[in-house]
């Protein structure tokens, strides 16, 4: 399914896995107990017009296994928009959205007077969302750089014309991406941050995937309902050939290291995931549970 250099619009191949999960943002701020805001996540769904996703945002209840997933979705925006604030309570002026999608972080969180928030995206996915935010008159509450550039590309030469200043500290971010890299891409992308890094910089990631073959995807829909993702398999889209395990890496490179479950997060959240089937076959549920947040401080 993926090749070198292949590329997507909004609705199809990675693209729309980035429509997926704004989808489920949207469908979080709807619930009477949020745990996110994210109130432009459904602008992008509905200029889409894509119909699986569409239907999911008009009809939650059509959204099957949807439901736990848009859970897992509230406490990953979360985790994201937390550690983003805590950077810039440490003092941190430039944060970098790394396959940003439809993240519209530049625009809902309340940034800090000069703060610089870079994005790197695929180019039709950004044109897409720029031109759903210009639409709708949205102002960005940050200095806000979108990069079109790939991130099996030179990212770091596009990222330092832009202005980012590899001599201050910067806030790294790279939600929902890692398994969509290939091992090579993925290793460097490690390498890369780890080289604009200055002390006291900081990153997040979440490690989610390593270890899921097709079996445990056909569980997840037969113990938790239909793909949340309508036709679409995204475990065709993930690489799945040797890479360094994130934490391991980044703690041998001077980074401090913090590991996190999602089923933690979501207690400490108020909305602890406790319905999960009582017959859900033990590997699957170990799957699950080695998911994990990352975030991480560079110490020297
Ligand atoms: C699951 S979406 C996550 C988007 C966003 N981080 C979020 O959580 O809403 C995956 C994103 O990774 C981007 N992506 C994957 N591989 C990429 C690459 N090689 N270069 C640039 N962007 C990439 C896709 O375009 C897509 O926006």
């Amino acid at each position: 399914m993926r090749t070198d250099g292949d590329s997507w619009d909004i609705v199809t191949s990675v693209g729309l896995t980035a429509l997926g999960v704004a989808t489920f943002r949207a469908l979080e701020t709807l619930d009477p107990e949020p745990m996110i805001h994210d109130d432009f996540a459904a602008w992008f769904v509905e200029a889409a017009g894509e119909p699986h996703f569409q239907q999911i945002l008009g009809e939650p209840a059509s959204a099957g296994s949807g439901g736990l997933f848009g859970r897992f979705m509230g406490v990953r925006t979360r985790f994201f928009d937390e550690f983003f604030a805590a950077a810039w309570q440490q003092g941190v002026r430039q944060a970098v959205i790394l396959a940003s999608g439809l993240d519209a972080r530049a625009y809902r969180l309340d940034w800090p007077a000069g703060m610089v928030v870079y994005e790197i995206d695929q180019p039709r996915v950004l044109e897409f969302k720029d031109g759903v935010l210009a639409e709708h008159g949205a102002v960005a509450t940050a200095d806000r750089r979108a990069l079109a550039v790939d991130l099996r590309d030179d990212w770091p030469a596009a990222l330092t014309t832009a202005g980012f200043d590899p001599g201050r500290p910067a806030a790294w971010s790279a939600e929902g991406l890692l398994p969509f890299l290939p091992g090579s891409a993925h290793d460097a992308l490690f390498e890369r941050i780890d080289g604009l890094s200055e002390p006291g910089s900081c990153m997040a990631a979440d490690d989610f995937g390593r270890g899921m073959d097709q079996r445990h995807f056909d569980m997840e829909e037969k113990f938790f309902g239909p793909n949340p993702f309508g036709n679409l398999n995204v475990h065709d889209l993930w690489y799945d050939d040797a890479r360094a395990e994130p934490g391991d890496w980044l703690s041998r490179h001077d980074w401090s290291v913090h590991r996190v479950s999602p089923f933690d997060l979501a207690a400490t959240y108020g909305r602890p995931i406790t319905d999960l089937p009582s017959d859900l076959p033990a590997e699957l549920l170990d799957r699950l549970q080695q998911a994990a947040y990352i975030s991480a401080e560079k110490h020297r």
